[in-house]
C-alpha cells in the first residue's frame, strides 16, 4: 500500500498509484487548517535513503474533503485518511471528517519527528498515546490505525497501549529524526535543520519494530521497502500489509508491480501462500 506522505494530496495522484498496482492508498496527513509547510530545501536525497522536513504542508480538512470525495468516487481500492493536528481533539475532528468524506480507515500520525507540536510530540508517552487514541476512537466507526515512531524506548508497550485504547491496527514505522550538514556551506541543508530519515537506512529498524508488535494486532510494515525481498522480510516479521513511500521517489511507481511479481515467484519457489509467509520468521 501507498504510505502516507507521498502522492497522497490529490485524487488524481491517488488514482495513479492505484493504476500502478497498490492494494490501498494513504493520503498525506491532513490538518484542521491549511498549512504552507516549511520553505525549501525540504528534502535531501542520500545514497541510503532521504531526509525530509516538509512541515506537513496540506490544504486543510475543508478543502481536502472535496478531494477525498472525488478520490472515493474514482478509486476502487481502500483509501486510508491520515489525520494530524496539534491536540487529540484536533486529530479526532480531522479523523471524523475524513471518515465522513469516504475514508475506509483512518491512520493517526502519532509519529512525525520534526514538526513542533505534532506527530511524535502527541504520542510519545503512554499517557499521551492513551489520550490521543481514545479521543480519536470516539469519533470513528471505521478502523483506526496508529502510525508509530521508531524513536521511542519501548515501541511494544506504546503499541499495546494504542491497541488497548481502541486502535485496530498499527503502522510501523514513521521516519527517524535526522540531520544532514553540507560541509562546503558548513550548515544544515534542510531549512528546518532536522528532518525525518526514511528509505533503506531505516529498514532494519522498521523490521525490528514490526517483529516486536505483530502479535498485538494487525501491523502494516513501513520503512525502506524497495524490493520484493524487503517486502518479504516485513511479511516474515509478521506484517499483514507493507507500506511503500520513499521507494517511489527512488525507483518510480513501477516499484509496486515489481514487488508483486517478485513476491509471487518467491512464494511459488517456496511453495507457500502469502498467508503462510506472514509471521514465519517469528521464533
Ligand atoms: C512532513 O510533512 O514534514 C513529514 C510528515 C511526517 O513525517 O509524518
Amino acid at each position: 500500500m501507498l504510505a502516507s506522505g507521498i502522492l497522497g494530496s490529490t485524487a488524481s495522484l491517488l488514482k495513479r498509484v492505484e493504476e500502478a498496482g497498490a492494494g490501498a492508498v494513504t493520503t498525506k496527513t491532513i490538518l484542521p487548517r491549511p498549512t504552507k509547510g516549511f520553505s525549501n530545501p525540504v528534502v535531501v536525497d542520500l545514497p541510503f535513503g532521504m531526509i525530509n522536513a516538509m512541515g506537513l504542508p496540506n490544504p486543510g480538512i475543508d478543502e481536502f474533503e472535496r478531494e477525498l470525495r472525488e478520490a472515493r468516487s474514482e478509486i476502487n481500492i481502500p483509501i486510508i485518511g491520515s489525520a494530524g493536528g496539534s491536540t487529540p481533539e484536533e486529530v479526532a475532528h480531522v479523523a471524523g471528517r475524513l471518515q465522513d468524506a469516504g475514508a475506509d480507515a483512518v491512520e493517526v500520525n502519532a509519529s512525525c519527528p520534526h514538526v513542533r507540536g505534532h506527530g511524535v510530540e502527541l504520542g510519545s508517552t503512554p499517557e499521551m498515546m492513551r489520550e490521543l487514541v481514545r479521543e480519536v476512537r470516539r469519533s470513528l466507526r471505521v478502523p483506526l490505525i496508529v502510525k508509530l515512531s521508531p524513536m521511542v524506548p519501548d515501541i511494544r508497550s506504546l503499541g499495546r497501549i494504542a491497541v488497548e485504547s481502541g486502535a485496530n491496527a498499527l503502522n510501523a514505522v514513521n521516519t527517524m529524526r535526522a540531520m544532514y550538514i553540507d560541509v562546503e556551506a558548513m550548515r544544515p541543508v534542510l531549512s528546518n535543520r532536522f528532518g525525518g530519515l526514511s528509505g533503506p537506512a531505516i529498514r532494519p529498524v522498521a523490521v525490528r519494530c514490526v517483529y516486536e508488535l505483530a502479535d498485538l494486532c494487525d501491523v502494516i510494515g513501513t520503512g525502506g521497502v524497495e524490493s520484493w525481498r524487503d517486502a518479504a522480510e516485513m511479511l516474515l516479521a509478521g506484517a499483514k500489509a507493507v507500506g511503500i513511500g520513499t521507494a517511489i521517489r527512488r525507483k518510480g511507481l513501477s516499484v509496486f508491480s515489481e514487488i508483486k511479481v517478485g513476491l509471487e515467484s518467491y512464494l511459488l519457489r517456496k511453495g507457500l501462500s502469502l498467508r503462510e509467509l506472514i509471521g514465519r520468521a517469528r521464533i
